[in-house]
């Protein structure tokens, strides 16, 4: 079987940390956001992807390539002008004569693939969506079944209070390729507005595909980028965890700690980081390559990405810091996400739930 994954958004929601890093390459334990889910694909035997790129979403390719690296063969449709999931879709999928599975691109998920693949047939189904169970699905697309688990309705978005279930779209489909022929490759379209509420409306067969518990984050924005390093680094997906992943869940080999540091687990360590005396890192916690930790600094439940320098008697706290950043000694970071190159001056104090801008001095200079 073969799979589109859609990569061509504009990931507004995680900014600052895609204003210079695209949102599937997000680094979630070190490695790119989607390779998680093209190597988790790959492991149910889905090993040939397209990708359905827009020209935002290039760097994909050159982090990519031919997918060889990953055992895996990938190839890549651009839309000129972003043409939404079902337009996607459509353009990907033009002349294909085979069921094929489509993915979002920021999904983060233990989900049986062949299992999914085996219901979709069993049924005969022309559509199926994976469902999700959650406490609060007033961010959704929420989905009706009938006692055969066909999907009767739709309802994107609705109040938490009257949402008809807790049943979502998890972002993974299987399309049987006569839908496609519903889909127009010519205009923006999504098939969470059109295809799908009009295909459950007619009676034909959209089947939702319901499994007991599971792990699914989309990792859209920057709560849950948070939560998908920290939930991950404690083992969620243990296939997302390095080959090499010790039983301590302290992997600090590539790193220089010094001898006086007190480490808590899980602690992910990127190679060249160097980790100051007194230091106290209290996981889950990921710094990427060459991050330079002083001495008696402390930095907890965080991520660091490549090439941070956090400086003595600092505190990062529940933040992330991306490539370049840099937190001068004495600061304190709480809650907070840092963009790339970033300054936050010594002594400083971030509040939680700030923002800060790729290049931007904190506190921001003043000038006249
Ligand atoms: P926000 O701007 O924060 O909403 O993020 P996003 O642009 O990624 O949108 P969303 O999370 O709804 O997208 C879900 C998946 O579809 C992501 O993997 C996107 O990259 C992808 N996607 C969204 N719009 C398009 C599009 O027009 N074309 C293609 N090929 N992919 C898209």
């Amino acid at each position: 079987m073969r799979a589109i994954v859609l990569v061509g958004g504009q990931g507004t929601r995680l900014q600052p940390l895609t204003l210079r890093t695209l949102k599937q390459l997000v680094p979630v334990l070190n490695r790119p956001l989607l390779e998680h889910l093209l190597l988790h694909l790959r492991d149910h035997g889905v090993p040939r992807v397209t990708l359905a790129m827009t020209r935002h979403s290039e760097a994909v390719q050159h982090v990519f390539g031919d997918g060889s690296a990953l055992g895996m063969a990938l190839d890549y449709v651009y839309e000129e002008t972003p043409l939404g999931s079902g337009g996607a879709v459509a353009m990907a999928a033009a002349g294909w004569d085979e069921p094929f599975l489509v993915s979002n691109g920021d999904v983060l998920t233990d989900l049986d693939i062949t299992d999914f693949i085996a219901t979709h047939e069993r049924r005969g189904a022309l559509l199926s969506i994976a469902l999700h169970e959650v406490e609060d699905p007033s961010p959704f697309g929420v989905v009706v079944l009938d006692g055969d688990d066909r999907i009767t309705r739709f309802v994107e978005k609705p109040p938490r209070e009257s949402a008809p279930s807790r049943l979502i779209n998890a972002g993974t489909w299987l399309f049987d390729p006569a839908v496609v022929r519903e889909l127009d490759s010519s205009a923006f379209n999504r098939v969470e507005d059109g295809l799908f509420p009009t295909l459950a409306a007619s009676g034909q067969g959209i089947f939702g595909y319901r499994r007991d518990g599971g792990f699914w984050l989309d990792v859209g924005n920057p709560e849950s980028y948070g939560r998908a390093n920290r939930e991950l680094l404690e083992g969620a997906l243990p296939r997302s965890l390095p080959d090499d992943w010790p039983a301590s869940s302290l992997a600090v080999s590539g790193a220089r700690v010094a001898a006086e540091a007190r480490l808590t687990a899980p602690v992910m360590l990127g190679a060249g980081t160097v980790v100051g005396a007194g230091t106290e890192l209290t996981g889950p916690l990921v710094t990427g390559s060459r991050c330079t930790i002083g001495a008696s600094a402390r930095v907890a439940r965080s991520i660091l990405w490549d090439d941070v320098t956090v400086k003595e008697d600092a505190t990062v706290v529940d933040t992330v810091l991306a490539s370049g950043s840099l937190v001068e000694a004495g600061a304190v970071v709480e809650g907070a996400i840092v963009g790339h190159g970033a300054i936050i001056e010594a002594g400083a104090h971030v509040p939680a739930g700030s923002r800060i801008d790729p290049g931007a001095r904190w506190p921001a200079t003043r000038h006249g």
